[in-house]
C-alpha cells in the first residue's frame, strides 16, 4: 500500500469533513444511502478519492459521505470491496486504511449476513463480539507493515471494543431496537453455505455467516483504532432454507433505518 497515496486520501477526507475525522462508517450491501440524509456535508464519488480501487462494475463506484453527524466529523462508505471479486486484500482494506491515516479512531462496519444461529430470525440485528476470519488470508501478509501499523503481530482479543459494545446495547435499549450478540465468521465466498457448511460453522461457534467485514476488523486493529460490528441477519440457515441476494437486499431494506439510528446514537456518544 503506498503511503503517499493514503496519504493524499486522507487529505482529501480530511478536507471535506473540515479536519481530522473522529469516526469512519462501512455500510454493507443494502444498507447503502442509509446516512446520506443524516450527515451534514458532501456526497462524493470512490473515484474522487485517491487510490480507491477502480469499480468492477462501472456505475457500481460506491460514495461517500462525508460532514458532520451529530457534531462529529466522520465519513460513512457506502459499498465495499470484497476478496470475491477478486480484489487483493489491500482494496479490500483501502477505506478503512484511508479513513485511519485521515484520523478516524472508531470504526463501525456493518454488513448483511446469513444467521446460523438457529434462534436468529431474518431482519434480527446482530452486534459482533467477536470474528472467525475464515478467508484463508489477511491484509498483514507481507514484507513491510501497514502505513501507520506498529507492531507485526496483532492482538485481537476484545477486537470489537467492549465500551463501544456496552455504548451500542445502551443506545439500542434507549431506541427499543432489539439486538442479538454473537460471533461473525468470514467467509470467502461467493457461494451461500451449503448445509454442511452452515452445520460447521455452528459448530464452530459462528453465529452469523458472511463475505465481509473480517479483514477491515484486522487493519483496523492493526493500526490501534477501535472497532464496533453489526450484522444484518438477512436468512437463517437451517430446515432446508435457501438463500438468494433479492432475499438478503430486501431484509437490508427493511432494517436500514434502525441500523442508521443506532449508529448515529453511537457516533453522538462517542
Ligand atoms: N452467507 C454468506 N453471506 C451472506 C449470507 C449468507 O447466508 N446472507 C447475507 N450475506
Amino acid at each position: 500500500m503506498k503511503r503517499k497515496r493514503l496519504e493524499a486520501a486522507a487529505d482529501f477526507l480530511r478536507r471535506k469533513a473540515g479536519g481530522e475525522l473522529d469516526a469512519a462508517i462501512v455500510l454493507g450491501s443494502g444498507f447503502g444511502g442509509v446516512l446520506r440524509e443524516r450527515i451534514d456535508g458532501t456526497t462524493v464519488p470512490y473515484g474522487k478519492i485517491e487510490g480507491m480501487p477502480e469499480p468492477t462494475v462501472p456505475g457500481h463506484a460506491g460514495e461517500a459521505h462525508i460532514g458532520l453527524l451529530h457534531g462529529r466529523r466522520v465519513v460513512a462508505f457506502s459499498g465495499r470491496f470484497h476478496l470475491y471479486e477478486g480484489r487483493a486484500t489491500r482494496d479490500v482494506i483501502y477505506p478503512v486504511a484511508a479513513a485511519a491515516h485521515a484520523g478516524a479512531k472508531t470504526f463501525v462496519l456493518t454488513n448483511a449476513a446469513g444467521g446460523v444461529n438457529t434462534s436468529f430470525h431474518t431482519g434480527d440485528l446482530m452486534l459482533i463480539a467477536d470474528q472467525l476470519n475464515l478467508t484463508g488470508t489477511s491484509p498483514l501478509l507481507g514484507a513491510a507493515l501497514l502505513p501507520g501499523q506498529a507492531h507485526r503481530f496483532v492482538d485481537m482479543v476484545d477486537a470489537y471494543a467492549p465500551y463501544l459494545r456496552k455504548l451500542a446495547r445502551h443506545v439500542a435499549g434507549e431506541y427499543g431496537i432489539p439486538l442479538q450478540e454473537g460471533v461473525y465468521a468470514g467467509l470467502l465466498g461467493p457461494t451461500y453455505e451449503t448445509p454442511a457448511e452452515a452445520r460447521y460453522l455452528r459448530r464452530i461457534g459462528a453465529d452469523a455467516v458472511g463475505m465481509s467485514t473480517v479483514l477491515e476488523t484486522i487493519a483496523a486493529r492493526a493500526l490501534g483504532r477501535d472497532v464496533i460490528g453489526f450484522s444484518l441477519i438477512t436468512n437463517v440457515h437451517g430446515a432446508g432454507a435457501t438463500t438468494s441476494h433479492e432475499e438478503v437486499i430486501a431484509a437490508a431494506a427493511a432494517a436500514a433505518e434502525n441500523v442508521a439510528r443506532l449508529i448515529e446514537g453511537i457516533v453522538a456518544n462517542l
